[in-house]
């Protein structure tokens, strides 16, 4: 018998998440694809190949162990490049694919939430300067008018774009996303036409959905002070989590862009969302360094004391999680967390990771703060960026050549969270 039950409110959505490059396989027309192929840019020169072969079928696997695992939502992505290969064509059949995976999920009582951009851009829209073309947002707003179009009867749940601080920082600051720079004023006009881009989607939603509920997905980072007597310190770690947390969504609050030294008024960005999506993995410690430019962007260090992640990468500390909702709360709107979970093969710290930090989410529930929903990062391992296959983030293992998936331990402690709708200890 457990010592305590917690549970979570009536509705809540539990589920998992991916994204159409990191799953899919064969997406050969974006810039990921031409970035695998450069050779120095992806750890171990690995590719995403197959991915998980969704593209050849494997979705319905996948779908179907989340939904026997007692899930009732699922986030996916589509795939920009797939709907529209050149400027001037669009793909009908891929549009229709997207629709069979999506009846699917409906069909095993998945709810689809759906993010139309994760990362990927076309290869045309690469070619042409990728967001910093000043276009980029009405393109971006062409393909949204597409997809939601042809999906507004399936679909009501929208992500416009998926983490860009992250996208801007990994492309245009720390350059290990593409295109690889290293330019503070392509990152403020990258961010730029990213927050425009989100504005017009959103009201693209509305205007053929007027009833759909639509948001961005914001990678919400701690930045914790190393020395919290230490007014320097205390001031870096306020600078950056105003650049990284708080540039794009307070854009939303007062049309105000301020991120990279720039500022300008974005003003038809204002209102543009109906929830907070919050993406949390880990915090940083930070430390003021002067002359350490390029730094005050990027991840500093974590607590010695603090359990890392295999590669070291994330640091199991759910006070993040609890900093991040009370960030979100502030919007005043409902909160999903769509995205939270660990890099893990042996499956040793994801179980204790996960409940943490779902103990923290409940906390917050239990002050009626409006939180709806949790995705867990992710289903199956994927091709996980830069850093390829070394990170294995899926409840489910993935042997990548056989295809094969491999249960984890985790499915089952998951599985027993969304059937009580409750964590116990
Ligand atoms: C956030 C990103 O949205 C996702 O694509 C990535 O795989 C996870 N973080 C894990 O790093």
């Amino acid at each position: 018998m457990p010592d305590a039950i917690y549970r979570f409110p009536e509705g809540f959505l539990w589920g998992t998440a991916t994204s159409s490059h990191q799953v899919e396989g064969g997406n050969t027309n974006n810039n990921w694809f031409a970035w695998e192929n450069e050779p120095g840019r992806i750890v171990n020169g690995q590719k995403s190949g197959l991915a998980c072969d969704w593209w050849g079928g494997r979705w319905k696997e996948d779908l179907q162990n989340a939904a026997d695992d007692g899930q009732n939502s699922h986030r996916l992505s589509i795939e920009w490049s797939r709907i529209q290969p050149a400027p001037d064509r669009w793909d009908d059949e891929a549009l229709e694919y997207y629709r069979q995976i999506i009846k699917g999920l409906l069909s095993l009582g998945l709810k689809p939430m759906v993010t139309l951009h994760h990362f990927t851009d076309p290869l045309w829209l690469y070619e042409r300067g990728g967001w910093e073309d000043d276009q980029s947002p009405e393109y971006f707003a062409a393909y949204v008018r597409k997809v939601v179009g042809a999906l507004s009867d399936l679909v009501d749940l929208w992500v416009t774009i998926n983490e860009p601080a992250v996208y801007v920082t990994g492309g245009y600051i720390e350059g290990n996303f593409p295109p690889g720079k290293s330019d503070l004023g392509a990152a403020f006009k990258v961010m730029r036409n990213l927050l425009k881009g989100h504005a017009a989607a959103y009201r693209i939603i509305h205007e053929l959905q007027p009833h759909a509920q639509a948001g961005y997905a914001k990678n919400y980072r701690g930045f914790e002070p190393a020395r919290n007597w230490f007014l320097p310190d205390i001031w870096m770690a306020n600078f950056q989590s105003a650049s990284f947390n708080d540039a794009f969504s307070n854009a939303l609050l007062n049309g105000r862009l301020r991120f990279a030294l720039k500022s300008e008024l974005v003003s038809e960005a204002i209102g543009t969302q109906d929830f907070v999506g919050v993406n949390y993995y880990t915090l940083d410690r930070v430390i003021f360094k002067p002359f350490a430019f390029k730094d005050i962007f990027s991840r500093r260090f974590f607590p010695k004391d603090a359990e890392l992640s295999e590669t070291g990468f994330i640091a199991d500390l759910p006070r993040g999680m609890t900093a991040a909702l009370k960030w979100a709360h502030k919007f005043k709107l409902p909160i999903y967390i769509t995205e939270n979970g660990v890099e893990d093969s042996t499956d040793s710290m994801r179980p204790s990771y996960t409940v943490r930090h779902l103990h923290e989410i409940w906390r917050v529930a239990n002050f009626n703060w409006n939180i709806k929903g949790y995705f867990h990062w992710s289903q199956v391992d994927n091709f996980e960026w830069e850093r390829a296959w070394t990170q294995r983030f899926g409840l489910w293992g993935l042997d990548v050549e056989s295809q094969q998936r491999i249960r984890r331990p985790s499915v089952d402690m998951y599985a027993a969270i969304c059937r009580e709708n409750a964590i116990s200890s």
